[in-house]
């Protein structure tokens, strides 16, 4: 099968499969505050680390929603980490609400202070990311006309874990946190083995 997305035969394919394809996607858990001081708390699936040394993360958004208009106001958001038993409470967080609704209360989660940012944590999370935003890009397709997505990139100016998920050797315990994953549809998925691999040793012709 091939199909170009714009004209997808909603026949064969009732559903778009881009996000079952693009998978599994970590989920960031973003809080901000606005400028009113109303924190928001909401997941975003279109999210990844995208730079190391800095370190950078970012989150796409379809259209400008509560978290992307606080994050630009305040020029400051926090990526939660959604562990297994975070799940039920992360999808209440994604209810769609008015501005004024705090999803921490909403989705009854204990928040704590971050150091560096404004915005509250989520207290249970195994890790979260204080970030400052760097860049704010509205999304334009390939012949330059506006998408529908607003891409919010950050600088992590902070970073707290968990002592539970630190190994006695000093890793983020990933098997232990069991980070849950977006894979498309109503579909979503936990680690089932993590494995190591050793990369090749470098060219030497
Ligand atoms: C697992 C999950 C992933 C999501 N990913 C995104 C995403 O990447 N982009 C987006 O715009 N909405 C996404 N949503 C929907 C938002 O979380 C939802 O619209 C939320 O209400 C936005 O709230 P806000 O306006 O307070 O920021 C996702 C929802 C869930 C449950």
């Amino acid at each position: 099968m091939f199909y170009e997305p714009a004209s997808r035969d909603k026949n064969v394919l009732p559903h778009d499969p881009l996000k079952a394809i693009v998978a599994p996607r970590p989920i960031g858990w973003i809080s901000t505050v606005s400028s009113d001081g109303v924190a928001n708390l909401s997941p975003y699936s279109f999210f990844n680390a995208v730079s190391s040394m800095p370190d950078m993360v970012m989150f796409s958004s379809a259209g400008w929603k509560d978290s992307v208009t606080n994050a630009k106001a305040t020029r400051e958001f926090v990526c939660n980490y959604v562990s297994e038993e975070l799940a039920a409470a992360m999808n209440q967080s994604s209810v769609t609400a008015p501005s004024e609704i705090d999803e921490f209360s909403f989705a009854q989660l204990e928040r704590a202070d971050c150091r560096l940012v404004k915005a509250p944590r989520v207290a249970a999370a195994p890790a979260a990311l204080e970030c400052r935003v760097t860049k704010i890009v509205e999304l334009d397709r390939a012949d330059g006309t506006k998408g529908a997505y607003v891409m919010v990139i950050g600088e992590i100016v902070g970073v707290h874990i968990r002592d539970e998920f630190i190994t006695p050797d000093g890793r983020f315990d990933a098997a232990k946190a069991r980070p849950v994953t977006r894979m498309g549809y109503r579909d979503y998925g936990a680690p089932g083995e993590i494995f190591e691999m050793i990369r090749p040793p470098d060219w030497t012709g």
